[in-house]
């Protein structure tokens, strides 16, 4: 679990911003963590879908040593060719079309970048747009920008004055879109698979709607991929298989990542289409830590996993074999299965939660912080999204057997709730 230094060194030097579990971990492998007690757990979180390629992945390692050894920091006063080959990775690779990328240090900046880039950009045209438009429910970050663009008003609490220029609009409601968006509006940003807002999918008639008004008023449809992103969900990007078998030609104008890009390595980055390319000129944004030779070669080379291992692949496979399994579970409390790939959210019914008497035994206020707690003593890390949804986002190379282990995990954890 943890130990009382550990606990107490938190207590003492740290600002109380996150609420933690009781756990400190000293170490992992692949799908596996050690805790500070030498327990071991099967880890379906991964930092919140940030280790996609598993923990202390051989090549991760030879990487950081080997490009450490060499050149960690260069200003990016410099051209920095590591950084070049990641965004030729992604233009050619990831997006598989004319564009340009940018890196940054997390998701939040990642979007904040965007936000500048759509302002720019209607500032640039001189059409007087500068506003945004994201989802309810949406989660863009814990910056000013990040805040202010994100849909879930306990972000915002205590922060006024907010940045200005934003409208949410419901996820998937096109008429509400359309009313929405106005002779101000700079860009649409949204998230092809809400993560945080638990788990729900964009609908290919929301990216057609997206794609109708881009067409009107000359905006742009900028996609936070920040937690679906690099082939959790079953293709290199999370708008793909959303869009799976719809008939449909999507194209982005911009992308924001971060998470598993550099599968754990501190990195955000964002990609720009053709028609917004070249509109963060020079001196217009930047960042002392963004793209270094360390963390450029980092990402690449967990790319590159993803490409040669097929993860992307697997992910859409287990997706498959999970369902299978679960539609199988016979039990009260799980009412639906969301998500894509692996990005999955098991939904709660928390009526029938929150009669057990385990659930009222235990602190806890909510049905996906309870069942948490449940699958981490019985040796299962996952990640609760609100009041009632709780996410498996494990590597991307999960294995078969790994996948059943947690699988009879939480079908064991759910019988024995009581
Ligand atoms: C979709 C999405 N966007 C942005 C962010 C913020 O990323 P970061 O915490 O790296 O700033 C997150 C984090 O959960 C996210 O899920």
């Amino acid at each position: 679990m943890i130990s009382d230094e550990t606990a107490a060194l938190t207590e003492q030097f740290l600002v109380p911003n996150y609420g933690r579990f009781p756990i400190a971990f000293t170490h992992g492998k692949g799908s596996r963590i050690w805790d500070e007690s030498g327990r071991e757990y099967l880890d379906f979180g991964m930092g919140i879908a940030v280790c996609s390629i598993g923990h202390a992945h051989p090549k991760m390692q030879r990487v950081i040593s080997d490009q450490a050894g060499k050149l960690v920091h260069c200003s990016n006063l410099y051209h920095i060719r590591q950084q070049a080959e990641l965004a030729r990775f992604i233009s050619e690779t990831v997006v598989r079309l004319t564009g340009k990328s940018f890196f940054c240090n997390s998701g939040a900046e990642a979007n904040d970048s965007l936000i500048k880039l759509a302002r720019k950009f209607g500032h640039d045209a001189e059409t007087g747009r500068f506003e945004v438009v994201t989802c309810s429910n949406s989660f863009h970050g814990r910056t000013l920008g990040g805040i202010a663009a994100t849909g879930q008003e306990k972000v915002k609490t205590g922060f006024a004055p907010l940045l200005e220029g934003f409208h949410h609009t419901p996820l998937n409601d096109c008429d509400a879109l359309r009313e929405v968006v106005g002779p101000k509006t700079a860009a649409i940003l949204f998230e092809a698979l809400q993560g945080e807002g638990g788990i729900n999918p964009a609908t290919p008639e929301f990216f057609q709607t997206a794609m109708d008004l881009r067409e009107e008023h000359g905006l742009l449809v900028m996609l936070d991929e920040v937690q679906c992103g690099f082939g959790r969900t079953g293709d290199w990007n999370g708008y793909e298989t959303a869009l799976r078998g719809a008939d449909l030609d999507f194209q982005p104008d911009a992308i924001s990542w971060a998470k598993g890009i550099a599968g754990g390595f501190p990195m955000g980055a964002i990609w720009v289409g053709e028609r917004c390319a070249d509109t963060l000129g020079p001196g217009s944004h930047g960042s002392t830590f963004g793209g270094t030779p360390l963390g450029s070669a980092v990402a690449l080379a967990v790319l590159e996993t993803i490409e040669e291992e097929n993860l992307a692949e697997n992910c859409g496979r287990q997706n498959g074999r999970i369902r299978k399994a679960v539609g199988n579970w016979n039990t009260p409390f799980v009412s639906d299965l969301r998500g894509l790939g692996l990005m999955l959210g098991f939904v709660l019914d928390e009526n029938a939660v929150g009669k057990t008497s385990a659930f009222e035994e235990s602190d806890r206020e909510s049905a996906s912080l309870f069942l948490v707690d449940q699958l981490t003593d019985a040796g299962l890390l996952t990640v609760p999204a609100g009041t009632d949804v709780v996410r498996w986002l494990p590597a991307m190379n999960v294995t078969d057997a790994e996948v059943d282990e947690a699988l009879k995990i939480f079908e064991t954890v759910l019988k024995d709730l009581k």
